[in-house]
């Protein structure tokens, strides 16, 4: 069975759409546990009602060793690692060990709209201000530049005028939510490749 640990910082609800998507049976894999960068998150309460293990690996408690110890609660136990809204930054050893076995999603169409900063809802302001007409979400592979691995998946929605950030998120989240457990729906059944620092899907 292919096993992944989902890591988050919040509301959860693109655990929640992984959580739903095993439950009916759309993807063949196991939630095998949820590690949040923060206590007291509603994400740790949509886990634990899943029945799923649940750690919380702080920055406050854990410093610098922080990815070193999401890498020892994974290592040998999960087969991809799927941030799904983590605001932490991974960095070191768990980068070669899980190796384009890590996967992000973000509130944009990449490379329009991320980076240091770009998070909630600092992305859709940017967007608005920047009065483009689409905009959407990218699941791509995570590496050591913040957004930069390769693309796996984006799918886009209109933007309006009138629209506020708020109304752009919903939008945007609501793809969001069949775009993640697509994507990894492909890497389980082993049709995404990594080429040149591009993704080939199969
Ligand atoms: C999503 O917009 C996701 O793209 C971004 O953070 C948000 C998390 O939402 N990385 P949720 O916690 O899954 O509800």
């Amino acid at each position: 069975m292919f096993k992944i640990a989902v890591l988050v910082s919040g509301g959860g609800t693109n655990l929640q759409s992984i959580i739903d998507a095993v439950k009916v049976g759309e993807l063949d894999c196991k939630v095998e546990m949820v590690i949040s960068s923060k206590d007291g998150v509603y994400a740790l309460e949509r886990a634990k009602k899943a029945g799923i293990d649940t750690y919380v690996v702080s920055k406050k408690e854990y410093g610098e060793n922080q990815s070193n110890r999401i890498l020892e609660l994974t290592e040998g136990k999960v087969d991809l690692i799927v941030l799904a809204g983590y605001l932490s930054i991974l960095d070191g050893e768990i980068l070669d060990k899980f190796k384009n076995r890590i996967i992000n999603i973000h509130p944009s169409l990449i490379p329009s709209f991320c980076g240091p900063k770009m998070y909630g809802l600092h992305v859709h302001e940017a967007a608005i201000k920047k009065g483009v007409k689409v905009s959407g979400c990218t699941v791509h592979f995570v590496n050591n530049e913040v957004d930069g691995g390769a693309i796996i998946l984006q799918e886009a929605v209109p933007v309006y005028f009138e629209d506020s950030a708020e109304d752009l998120q919903k939008r945007i989240l609501v793809k969001e939510h069949l775009l993640l457990p697509k994507a990894i729906k492909l890497i389980s059944e082993g049709k995404v490749n990594v080429i040149d620092g591009r993704s080939k899907i199969y």
